[in-house]
């Protein structure tokens, strides 16, 4: 009764999912916490209100912090709207291009589209510098705390979204090169070219990232609520029809076993939803984490928590 999948060697891409508030930061952060034991590891927040800052109890920038006290541990808060705006800096002009000569639009109209949000690119942007990232840097696992579930399913869906906006501007663009062949005779590869086969790149490494049994667990987060067992439904459902790998679920916050009515109340409550899980998520391995007395703040809580997580311990009470 430990993340099983998590503990596997093989294993460079993490991410942590669930909805608002039941603890994915924190179980991402114990997490990186174990691991650094092992491995140099970063671990990125794509949560638009990031509190890896809380958990570590330290100011965490836009670019790999060093965690304090755990030699190997480099978290960094990516702001997706920053990301967003250094992509337009750098490719803005070949987007425009395909814009203004594949279509018949003026150029202040093709101005107004281009500056359009494109609802999701910024997070996608988050995902591609993740991925610039795991090209560029010699860590050895990458750990990424999500933002609440509806957030992190478009993310995940992204992919997909922007590749049909890369064959969009694909189609504009062979319409330009027919005109140009046509007219001048002659073709040549321009950066805005590239610009679509960098991207169609980058789509294809995310997507099969994503895919990959053997680099990347998808650790779903969850609490012994009714509510929650169905939302961990949905998303297990989407990951599942998405194909990516998901094999750890972390029922987090249930009470300590105690004499007091309330709490065995509450906790007999828990248990049929607990055991209701364990019933619907019947090939997933799960780990139950005790609420603890305090806030799960600091390296040493951190700490205490990632040795319940890796070895199972549920029931002692922090
Ligand atoms: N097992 C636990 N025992 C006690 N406190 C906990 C436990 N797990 C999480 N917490 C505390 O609950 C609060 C919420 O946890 P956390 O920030 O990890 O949730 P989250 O899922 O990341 O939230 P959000 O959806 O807002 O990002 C934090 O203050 C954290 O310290
Ligand atoms: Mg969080």
């Amino acid at each position: 009764m430990s993340l099983r999948h998590v503990s596997q060697s093989s294993l460079q891409f993490i991410l942590f999912g669930g909805k608002g508030g039941v603890g994915k930061t924190t179980m991402a952060a114990a997490t990186a916490v174990e691991l650094a034991r092992k491995h140099k590891v970063l671990l990125f927040t794509t949560d638009p209100a990031p509190s890896l800052a809380d958990s570590f109890g330290q100011t965490i920038g836009n670019e790999p912090t060093a965690v304090e006290q755990v030699p190997n541990l480099f978290a960094m808060e990516i702001d997706a709207s920053k990301v967003l705006k250094e992509f337009k800096e750098e490719y803005g002009n070949e987007i425009l291009e395909i814009l203004q000569q594949g279509t018949y639009l003026a150029d202040e109209e093709t101005e107004e589209l281009f500056q359009l949000e494109i609802p999701g690119l910024d997070e996608v942007m988050s995902f591609k510098k993740i991925m610039d990232f795991m090209e560029s840097s010699d860590y050895e696992m990458y750990l990424v705390d999500t933002a609440p579930t509806g957030h992190t399913l478009r993310l995940l869906m992204l992919p997909d979204l922007l590749d049909n906006w890369i064959k969009f501007l694909g189609t504009l663009r062979w319409k330009y090169h027919t005109m140009v062949r046509h007219f001048a005779q002659k073709e040549h590869i321009e950066s805005a070219d590239k610009f679509l086969v960098d991207m169609k790149k980058t789509v294809k490494k995310v997507h099969s990232l994503l895919q990959n049994e053997e680099k990347t667990e998808f650790v779903v987060v969850t609490i012994p609520e009714k509510m929650a067992v169905s939302e961990t439904q949905d998303l297990i459902h989407s990951l599942e029809k998405m194909q990516i790998p998901s094999q750890d679920i972390i029922i987090n916050n249930i009470f300590p076993q105690d004499e007091c009515d309330f709490m065995k109340q509450r906790r007999s409550f828990q248990d049929q939803y607990i055991q209701k899980m364990k019933e619907i998520f019947l090939h997933h391995t799960i780990t139950e984490v005790v609420l603890q007395a305090t806030e799960v703040q600091g390296i040493a809580r951190l700490q205490t928590l990632s040795t319940r997580l890796f070895t199972g311990t549920p029931e002692e009470d922090g």
